[in-house]
């Protein structure tokens, strides 16, 4: 878990953000069929409003024509209470024009988003182990959030620039070509020279942000894994060296922001400044032309006016490019995301898994099982051969590695075996829906996990429909009502992430109770190796005990107890069955199981762990 000082990760890997220099169509057409073409009507709404904007924005220059010719130069009395409500009237229908397409624009942007949030969620819990496992969660988590504000800004800023900006430029230029078409003629021909390099800057900054967004993922990283490796970074006094990765991913965060924020603050005195040239140009030639007669002040001035504002669609426009790309990128990894195939899935013609009507029932049956993780790894199991029989307890032991877990991974298909079947009352796995599967058995994690919720929601979470009096139930069967009770808030008290911490054998109690309140016919029990204080041990035991009774059990044991409690035991070793037996008839056989019974159960009282982690 804590790698962070041992690899610099580089960050061109991190949330995948290759810089794209093209806009990507397919995402686009993909990204309208299925989650933009519910907000059509909004769509359609903005789009009429960011038409009126542009308009209006064209009337605003060309009313400075009549404004100045009737008032100012044939002095007009008539009209002085005409024009300038006229004047006052467009802008303000235009801001409330332009307050009501923002607001719809971004309605359909956080929208189309959100319910590609949703989707992508959907899929990963949908995600088989494998995938999960494949998955780096600070990466994923960066790239769900930061790809996402690159989709919605892509569709605002893709409508704006296509309709709002695009249109008011026409409209501005309708105006300039109205009143001067050869000056009109002279400033749009300099258009794409402003054009290229506003689009400069927009792709400096935008690259920019790129970077420090992916800095901002290697700090999220970072900064979590330092929180959840806190004790093992105390203990091995690793705060230094901590420190100062977070130095160097602050800097390289810092200079690329410096990066975007020089490119942004040079946007504005360039932007000046050309305006200033043509500014001059405008003048120059226009009281040319004034002097000369051919040119009146009221056109001068609208023109002057048209040119002005239609620089500020330019720059919106500058970053138009930029954020399409992106967000084109962006959405392609989604659909990425969104398409990877899942491989435990239920076959076309899956039946519910039905057990035998007689209890107990759900006898497992390893059939020649073979499993390798990946393809380019060994096999973590060959050929295993044992039976679970209903009701009966079997233990599965084996030193480190053995493939143990792997085994009862296969039980729960989080993976698919390679080679062989696994069956549960005659049922072969691959053949039952998943879900009908998972609900006959319970299974207890090795380190149980906690929800950042209640002490009743982590019980009840395997039972959603469970009341408080069987959540309560549940936690006296497990021995742990007693110590619940003594917690501030009882039963309501928040434990996990942020909450109360409980003890690794409370949090195992708790995980009993879990197992208890499912009542589910198979249990998969996955021992804790660190070692508890006798007398919770003993109440865990008798929790357990209570647990297993009648039901069908695969436990992988570490304790004594358990071991001799069970009706047979499977010892495994490098993937493969190397003895089977009672107790005594495999300490009788001596062999692995004799050698193992001598090192590891025969003295229970285990020496305290290191930092478990
Ligand atoms: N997700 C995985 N991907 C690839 N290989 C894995 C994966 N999980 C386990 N393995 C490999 O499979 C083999 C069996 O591992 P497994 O976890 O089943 O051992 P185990 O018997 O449970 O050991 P332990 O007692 O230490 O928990 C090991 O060689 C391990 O490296
Ligand atoms: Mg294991």
């Amino acid at each position: 878990m804590i790698v962070f000082a041992q690899h610099q990760r580089t960050t061109p890997d991190l949330s995948g953000q290759k810089p794209s220099r093209k806009i990507l169509v397919g995402p686009y057409l993909r990204l309208a069929r299925e989650f933009a073409w519910p907000y059509r009507v909004l769509l359609a709404v903005a789009a009429v409003l960011m038409v009126m904007e542009a308009t209006l924005q064209g009337s605003l220059a060309y009313l400075l024509d009549p404004v100045i010719k009737s008032l100012f130069r044939d002095k007009d009395a008539t009209m002085l209470f005409i024009l300038p409500f006229a004047l006052m009237g467009v802008m303000i229908v235009k801001a409330a024009v332009s307050y009501g397409s923002n607001v719809t624009l971004a309605r359909v942007g956080q929208g189309v988003v959100t319910d590609l949030q949703g989707a992508m969620f959907n899929k990963v819990t949908h995600y088989d182990l494998k995938q999960l496992n494949a998955m780096h969660s600070g990466h994923f988590a960066a790239r769900f959030l930061n790809d996402a504000t690159l989709v919605r800004e892509s569709v605002t800023k893709g409508m704006q620039g296509a309709v709002r900006d695009l249109l008011t430029l026409i409209a501005l230029s309708v105006v300039m070509f109205y009143e001067d078409w050869r000056l009109a003629l002279i400033i749009t021909s300099a258009l794409p020279v402003v054009a290229l390099y506003t689009l400069t800057l927009g792709r400096k900054s935008a690259k920019a942000a790129r970077r420090s967004m992916m800095s901002t993922g290697d700090l999220a990283t970072h900064l979590s894994e330092v929180l959840d490796g806190r004790r093992v970074v105390k203990a091995y006094r690793m705060e230094e060296r901590s420190i100062e990765r977070a130095t160097r991913i602050l800097a390289e965060r810092m200079k690329h922001l410096m990066r975007g924020a020089r490119a942004r603050a040079a946007a504005t005195p360039s932007a000046e400044a050309l305006a200033g040239v043509g500014v001059a140009a405008v003048v120059f030639y226009g009281a040319y032309m004034g002097i000369h007669g051919t040119m009146e002040i009221n056109n001068f001035m609208a023109f002057l006016a048209a040119m002005m504002l239609s620089y500020q669609s330019i720059r919106n426009l500058s970053s138009f490019y930029t954020a399409m790309s992106d967000g084109s990128a962006a959405a392609a990894r989604a659909f990425e995301l969104l398409d990877a195939p899942i491989e435990i899935n239920d076959a076309i013609d899956a039946k519910p898994l039905v057990l035998a009507d007689a209890r107990p029932h759900g006898a497992i049956r390893f059939a020649n099982v073979t499993f390798e993780y990946s393809a380019e790894s060994n096999a973590a199991l060959h050929s295993v051969t044992f039976d679970v029989p209903a009701g009966k307890t079997i233990a599965l032991v084996g030193p480190s590695g053995a493939g143990k877990s792997t085994a009862l991974n296969l039980i729960l298909r989080f993976y698919d075996v390679t080679g062989g079947a696994i069956e549960i009352d005659g049922q072969d796995l691959r053949g039952v829906t998943i879900a009908s599967l998972r609900d006959q058995t319970a299974l207890v994690t090795q380190e149980p996990f906690m929800f950042d919720d209640t002490i009743s929601a982590n019980i009840g979470c395997g039972k959603p429909s469970a009341t408080q009096a069987e959540i309560e139930a549940a936690a006296r069967a497990a021995a742990a009502h007693e110590f619940i009770l003594k917690l501030p808030e009882g039963y309501d008290t928040v434990t996990g992430e942020a909450g109360v911490r409980l003890s690794g054998g409370q949090r195992q109690r708790i995980a009993i109770a879990r197992a208890i309140l499912r009542n589910a016919p198979i249990l998969l029990l996955d021992e804790a190796t660190s070692s508890l204080d006798t007398e919770s041990e003993r109440a865990v035991q008798a929790a357990l005990a209570r647990l297993m009774k009648d039901r069908t059990t695969l436990v992988i044991a570490h304790r004594l107890s358990t071991v001799a409690g069970a009706d047979r035991i499977v010892v495994l070793d490098h993937g493969r069955v190397v003895e089977q037996g009672t107790h005594g008839e495999l300490l009788a056989r001596g062999g692995l199981y004799a050698r193992l019974y001598r090192t590891q159960f025969a003295d229970e009282a285990e020496p305290p762990a290191a930092v478990a982690e």
